[in-house]
């Protein structure tokens, strides 16, 4: 019997011709500027084949959002995730996630808007120019992270649907398939998960429609297809795997809020006045970059974007946490 002594390769189990196919098409992808889903759902199954990366997402870094800091290394910033939906274990997402059916998707608009729509991902993906944006991550356990996200400003997309002079709030609502996501089917939170932002906030250029981090789309332990990344509020605003927006009159019902209102407000702004009951946030232990004894760095009023100010101008933050 022949010993193989290494691995084939994959023209000698692929035919020819679909082994070149593959070659053209992530040229393709290399080189065009805007992904669409098809195009993109193909890349997955090739990763997904080839057991390497994703697929990449091409992006025009924004020099608006370039931070000095050091960016948090892409093996922390996908293994060291909270998505309750896959575990309440900072590995679990990583672990739980990998087959998820982050495609096809599509994702409903609704409410206090002049057109509703269901958008698939494809539309997504070419409804603005996708940017770079490095924003960093706060979260309310007293973390963060640096973290190159790939999308483009939420409001290209509330812009394209017509608000009614009804609508001051927006609601996002995440996936719920306890089938897919084991930890849905624990009773941890209320699902499906949901958050919301006030429409001024939503509306904020910094608001990020987010569909890919680090140059390629979003694993899904981060939250694929889209996200939120809301950069001045705590991490757990920037809601996952957004299904429905939902455009509304009153102040909608947030899921960690409803879960314990006493330690999570509406608003959830950085502030590092205002500590949580269980952690201070007046510091932040940034991921990767120091060990557990190292110092702590101090935690800036909205995580340093201080841009957003005027959005609070005259209200009482220590009372609306
Ligand atoms: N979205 C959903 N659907 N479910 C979740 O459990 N966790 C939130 C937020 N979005 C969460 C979610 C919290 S608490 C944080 S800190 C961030 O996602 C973490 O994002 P990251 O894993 O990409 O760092």
């Amino acid at each position: 019997m022949l010993i193989k002594s290494r691995p084939p390769f994959a023209s000698e189990i692929t035919p020819r011709e679909i082994v070149e196919s593959r070659r053209d098409f992530m040229r393709h992808l290399a080189v065009g500027s805007v992904a669409s889903a098809a195009v993109i759902e193909m890349a997955q199954r090739e990763a997904f084949a080839q057991n390497s990366t994703i697929a990449r997402l091409p992006a025009t870094a924004n020099p608006a959002y370039v931070l000095s800091e050091k960016k948090t290394s892409y093996k922390d910033a996908t293994t060291y995730n909270n998505y309750y939906e896959f575990g309440t274990d900072k590995a679990d997402p990583a672990e739980n996630a990998g087959k998820f059916k982050s495609h096809p998707w599509t994702v409903r608009i609704e409410g206090e808007v002049k057109k509703p729509v269901t958008l698939d991902l494809d539309k997504l993906l070419k409804l603005a120019p996708i940017e770079e944006r490095v924003y960093r991550l706060r979260c309310v356990e007293g973390w963060s992270m640096v973290i190159p996200w790939l999308g483009y400003s939420l409001s290209h997309l509330l812009k394209q649907v017509e608000l009614t002079g009804d609508a001051r709030y927006v609601e996002f609502t995440s996936a719920n398939d306890p089938q897919q996501m084991p930890g849905a089917r624990s009773r941890v939170l209320q699902w499906p998960y949901v958050e919301a932002l006030r429409l001024d906030e939503a509306m904020h250029p910094l608001t990020l429609l987010t569909l890919g981090m680090y140059g390629e789309l979003l694993p899904n332990q981060n939250g694929a297809p889209l996200r939120l990344m809301v950069p001045w509020k705590y991490g757990f605003k920037s809601a996952k795997a957004i299904v429905k927006i939902r455009l509304t009159k009153d102040q909608p019902r947030t899921s960690w809020n409803v879960a314990n209102p006493a330690e999570y407000g509406f608003y959830s702004n950085v502030n590092p006045e205002v500590d949580h009951p269980r952690w201070s946030q007046a510091s932040e232990r940034r991921i990767g970059e120091d060990g557990f004894l190292s110092r702590k760095r101090k935690t800036l009023m909205f995580n340093g974007y201080s841009e957003v100010a005027g959005l609070y101008s005259g209200m009482d933050l220590k009372k609306l946490f």
